[in-house]
């Protein structure tokens, strides 16, 4: 019943969501566009598409088969937007508060329909409590053996090592149907409430219900399990610590280096027998040369840098679709329809080909880097 009723609850939320856009209402510094009417970050949550029918992701609906069909440059805003750097130890945290009571009320709209009710998941949705972060369990000291019924529950309170992330990945993940909606101060306030379903104390003081959390506040949350990471890696002695622990048998699986049939006595270089270097079909060379050049080839072309830094990551192969360079038949095919008209395409842009290769070239550098390609496919 209560299951089910989350269900119901999930996929109306989830229709909601694919539905209509979400506001943003994040930093000042971000300008914004309307989309669907609504605010948001250069349009970046949501996308009117054919029939009505609206998607987080633009969707390219020139692309045709064989290429990309979704997808497109991030502009300058989302790219301000999305470059967020918090810290292990919260260098890097904005500005910005919020209280439990806020952060409970904005829970309850925005995370129950997945996390459940006082974040204690399921349905294939992570917990985000599992209230035993302060029962003195021992830590979590080696992630490489088996879950230990004994041991912390891997959730947010009992597991990560830093608080910081809790503000981060909410910040930029979720909801996970619209991240990037959540202001600077309901991420506090989510953050402060999430703190108190673990019953974590900030400074020796309880999150009780007007718990105001704030950067600075945030900045002093010590983690249960912080020093339950093994080697550590941090510091002077973060090499040694990680040669010891890697090199004590004792910290993988069941401890021994070997299960049966272990080579015992004083490990030798293997030989082939009787294989010297001339046995070999055809024979190994012991010359250091590079082949010859091939006629002609002296001199670089002029479009071939470009052509590695801008072009090669979709035509060195034809992996993506793209007409690979120094695949004959694919540039007959290509040039079929003049050279002329593939200029024009490689500028314009052609299906999943973006324009110019989504480069800032000029049109002159644009045709040197198609003559280059085109002449290096012959
Ligand atoms: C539509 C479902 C959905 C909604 C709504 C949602 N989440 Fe999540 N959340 C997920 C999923 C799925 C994951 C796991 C993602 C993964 O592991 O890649 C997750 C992971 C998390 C995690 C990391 C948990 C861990 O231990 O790894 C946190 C923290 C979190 N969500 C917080 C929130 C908050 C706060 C909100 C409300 C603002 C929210 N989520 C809303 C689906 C959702
Ligand atoms: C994101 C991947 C991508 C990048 C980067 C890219 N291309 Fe392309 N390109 C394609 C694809 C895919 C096609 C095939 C398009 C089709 O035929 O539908 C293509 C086709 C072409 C064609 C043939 C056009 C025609 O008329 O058939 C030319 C010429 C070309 N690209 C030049 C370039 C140049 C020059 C650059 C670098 C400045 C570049 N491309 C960068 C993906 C890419």
């Amino acid at each position: 019943m209560f299951k089910s009723y989350h269900k119901l609850l999930l996929s109306t939320v989830l229709v909601a969501a694919a539905t209509s856009a979400v506001a943003f209402a994040g930093d000042k510094s971000v300008s914004h566009t309307y989309a669907n009417g609504k605010k948001v970050i250069d349009g970046g949550v949501t996308y009117p598409v054919v029939n009505g029918k609206r998607a987080l992701y633009y969707v390219n609906e020139k692309a045709s088969k064989g290429g990309f069909t979704f997808g497109r440059k991030p502009t300058a805003n989302e790219i301000k937007a999305w470059d967020i750097d918090v810290m292990p130890d919260g260098t890097g945290l904005p500005e910005g508060k919020g209280t439990v009571e806020e952060g409970d009320a904005i829970y309850e709209e925005k995370c129950a329909s997945c996390h459940f009710d006082f974040g204690t998941g399921g349905a294939g949705y992570p917990a985000l409590q599992k209230g035993n972060a302060y029962e003195g369990q021992k830590s979590l000291t080696n992630q490489r053996l088996g879950p230990d019924d004994d041991g912390p529950i891997r959730v947010f309170g009992t597991y990560w090592p830093a608080a910081s992330t809790l503000w981060w990945y909410i910040k930029t993940g979720m909801p996970h149907p619209a991240p990037m909606t959540l202001t600077n101060d309901e991420v506090y306030a989510l953050s402060a409430y999430i703190l108190s379903i673990n019953e974590m104390t900030i400074d020796g003081e309880e999150l009780d219900d007007e718990y105001e959390l704030n950067k600075e506040k945030f900045m002093k949350i010590v983690m249960p399990n912080k020093d339950g990471f093994e080697p550590k890696i941090d510091g002077p002695k973060g090499l040694d610590n990680a040669r010891a622990y890697f090199n004590d048998f004792k910290n993988y699986g069941n401890g021994t280096r070997c299960m049966k049939n272990c080579f015992e006595g004083k490990p030798v270089l293997a030989r082939i027998q009787g294989a010297g270097i001339s046995d070999y079909q055809p024979p190994i060379s012991t010359k250091r040369e590079l082949p010859p050049k091939k006629e002609g080839a002296g001199a670089e072309h002029p479009g071939k840098k470009t052509y590695e830094a801008s072009c090669a990551v979709c035509h060195a192969t034809d992996a993506m679709g793209a007409p690979a360079v120094g695949d004959k038949k694919a540039w007959e095919a290509v040039l079929k329809k003049g050279l002329e008209k593939v200029y024009a395409n490689a500028i314009n842009g052609l299906n999943a080909m973006p324009p110019k290769g989504g480069t800032s070239l000029d049109d002159a550098k644009m045709k040197e880097v198609v003559d280059y390609m085109v002449g290096a496919s012959k």
